[in-house]
C-alpha cells in the first residue's frame, strides 16, 4: 500500500511553461523535488517566441535528465500580437549561461493535445501548472471540455491584486494573452492563483545565489549563471535589488504547500481597459467559500468550494527562508 500512499503524496504534474529564467528553474526544481511527478511539458510563446521557448525546454529537461516529452504549443496568443520579455530573459530566452545543446527533440502533437491527454490518463489526479500565458491551457479547455471535471487542480503563476509589472494593473503572463486567462479562469475546475504579491516575497538574494553556485554541480552552475544574468535585467527593469523567480512558487507550493497561505477568492480578467487589460480582479470578499479566512496551502478538492465557478484560491504569502531551502535542495539532487 506504500506505493499507493506516495502516490497520493506525489502531485502528479504537467507543466505548460516559456522558459525563460524562472520557468527553467521550475523545470529543475520539480525534477529534484521527490514531491512532484512531472509527466509533460507544454511551451508557449510568451518570454520569447514559441521556437526559442521550446528549444529552451527541450534543453533544460536535458541538463535535468528529465525522461519527459516536451510539446510545442500557440506561437501567439488567441487574438492580440505577442509582445515579448526579451528585456528580462534576453534574446535567446535563457541569456547567461553557456546554452545546453538538446539531446532529443519536440514530440509530435499540440501541447493543449498533451495537457488533455496527461489529465485523462489519470482523472481527478493530475493538476495543471501554468507558468506563462495560458493560451494552450484556454486551447486544451475548448478542445477537450471533459479535462475541467477531470483537473485536480490548475495551479497559475500570474497576476497579482496589487500592481502589475507591464503595467501598473497587469501582469506579464495574464497581459500577454487576457483572453486566454478568462476562458481558463471561466472554466469550473479548481484554480489557485501564484500572483505577484506572492513572488515578490520570496527575492533570490546574493547569499542565496552564492549558495547555488557552491553547489559545484553542472545544475547549480547553469542556475547560478541564469540568476545573476536575470538579476541584472530585473535590476535595471524594475529597480529590484534582487530577482523574483515567480515560476519556482508554483513547484514550492505543490511539493510543500505549507509554505505558502492561501484565500478564496473570485478572480476576473479585465479585458477592455485601456489601461487596465490583463488585469487580475481579485475579490477576498465575494469569492467561493469567501470569509473562511486564510489557510496554509489548500486542498482543493473538485466538489470544494460554491459559487457560480470552481474554486478559486490566491496566494497571499510564502514562508520566503523556508521556499529557498526546499529550492536549493532540490537543486543539490540533481
Ligand atoms: O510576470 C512573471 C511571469 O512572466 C513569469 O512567468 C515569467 O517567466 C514571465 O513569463
Ligand atoms: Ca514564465
Amino acid at each position: 500500500m506504500a506505493g499507493d500512499e506516495e502516490d497520493r503524496l506525489t502531485r502528479r504534474i504537467v507543466l505548460d511553461c516559456d522558459p525563460g529564467h524562472d520557468d527553467a528553474i521550475a523545470i529543475l526544481v520539480a525534477a529534484g523535488s521527490p514531491e512532484v511527478d512531472l509527466v509533460g511539458i507544454g511551451t508557449v510563446a510568451g518570454n520569447q517566441t514559441l521556437d526559442k521557448t521550446t528549444r529552451n525546454a527541450l534543453a533544460v529537461a536535458t541538463l535535468a535528465g528529465l525522461d519527459v516529452p516536451v510539446h510545442a504549443g500557440c506561437a501567439r496568443p488567441i487574438l492580440r500580437s505577442l509582445t515579448n520579455a526579451a528585456s528580462i530573459h534576453g534574446e535567446t530566452g535563457l541569456d547567461g549561461p553557456t546554452p545546453i545543446e538538446p539531446d532529443r527533440e519536440v514530440a509530435r502533437g499540440h501541447a493543449a493535445h498533451l495537457i488533455a491527454e496527461a489529465v485523462l490518463a489519470r482523472p481527478g489526479e493530475t493538476t495543471i501548472v501554468a507558468t506563462g500565458p495560458l493560451t494552450n491551457l484556454a486551447l486544451a479547455a475548448r478542445l477537450e471540455p471533459a479535462i475541467v471535471s477531470a483537473t485536480r487542480e490548475v495551479v497559475v503563476m500570474g497576476g497579482a491584486y496589487g500592481r502589475g509589472n507591464v503595467t501598473p494593473a497587469a501582469e506579464f503572463n495574464i497581459h500577454v494573452d487576457p483572453e486566454a486567462a478568462a476562458v481558463v479562469l471561466g472554466e469550473p475546475w479548481p484554480v489557485t492563483m501564484i500572483g505577484l504579491d506572492v513572488t515578490h516575497q520570496a527575492l533570490c538574494s546574493a547569499a542565496t545565489r552564492r549558495r547555488i553556485a557552491g553547489l559545484g554541480s553542472t545544475v547549480g552552475d547553469f542556475v547560478a549563471a541564469l540568476l545573476d544574468y536575470y538579476a541584472g535585467t530585473n535590476r535595471r527593469r524594475s529597480g529590484m535589488p534582487d530577482p523574483p523567480v515567480h515560476d519556482v512558487c508554483t513547484i514550492a507550493y505543490l511539493a510543500a504547500p505549507g509554505l505558502f497561505e492561501t484565500r478564496p477568492a473570485s478572480v476576473e480578467v479585465e479585458l477592455h481597459g485601456t489601461l487596465s487589460a490583463g488585469m487580475t480582479v481579485v475579490d477576498f470578499d465575494h469569492g467561493p467559500d469567501a470569509g473562511s479566512g486564510s489557510e496554509h496551502g489548500s486542498d482543493l478538492a473538485p466538489d470544494s468550494g460554491s459559487g457560480a465557478l470552481g474554486p478559486r484560491r490566491v496566494a497571499t504569502s510564502i514562508d520566503s527562508p523556508g521556499f529557498w531551502a526546499l529550492v536549493v535542495e532540490a537543486l543539490a539532487r540533481l
